[in-house]
């Protein structure tokens, strides 16, 4: 059986000056109904995916019975300039690419498999803390690729595999179809994120993680 990649570094340029981030150093301290409000004055629109609402609305249960709401993302999803500069830097597999940044004041995104991509190469522009983990997780019983489009609620059904706190400015490719979630992350964090339908081929993998 070939092994499951989880994660990799991979080497590619950081962002351009001309991606103009937004300055978010202010929504870090932003509540759910202020953050919607200065998105969307910054041209964000929320994704209008079905799974938004009750994403947004999970509740998630920790291995030790307590219970707190997920947070989830808002997201941009950024024109063909940037999908072109992508695709000329890190691989001509890109199929978008996107800003994000989560509601703060809740510590976990839920463990889940992203809905759109099999494979997402993320960079942390900007941080509320720095001891931010990626955790993945296998579902007992199941294969590790747990495929497309799910969340679980109640980590006790899960086992953890691997977990990475990826450093600032820095490319990392995760497998958005082994179970994961984001933990520590209730002082918020903008990211930037291109998404992957295959492992792309034709990039490098530095110092990758299998399970
Ligand atoms: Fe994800």
């Amino acid at each position: 059986m070939p092994k499951d990649l989880l994660y990799s570094y991979i080497d590619a340029p950081d962002l351009p000056d001309w991606f103009s981030i937004p300055d978010v150093k202010q929504w870090l301290t932003l509540n759910e109904e202020e953050l919607r409000r200065v998105t969307t004055e910054n041209g964000w629109r929320m994704p209008t995916l079905p799974f938004q609402n009750d994403t947004s609305r999970q509740q998630l249960t920790y291995s030790n019975g307590s219970t707190a709401k997920t947070t989830y993302l808002f997201t941009k999803m950024l024109d063909d300039a940037h999908v072109s500069w992508a695709k000329n830097n890190i691989s001509q597999s890109v199929k978008d690419i996107r800003f994000c940044f989560n509601l703060p004041g809740r510590s976990s995104q839920g463990p889940h498999t992203d809905l759109t991509r099999s494979y997402t190469l993320i960079n942390v522009v900007k941080q509320g803390n720095s001891d931010q983990d990626t955790v993945f997780y296998k579902m007992k019983d199941s294969p590790i690729f747990y495929g497309l489009g799910h969340t679980i609620s109640d980590y006790s059904m899960l086992e953890e595999i691997e977990r990475v706190r990826i450093p600032p400015r820095t490319w990392v490719l995760l497998n958005a179809g082994v179970i994961h979630s984001v933990e520590n992350i209730a002082q918020g964090r903008f990211t930037v994120q291109v998404s992957f339908d295959q492992l792309p081929k034709n990039i490098k993998l530095v110092k990758p993680k299998y399970a």
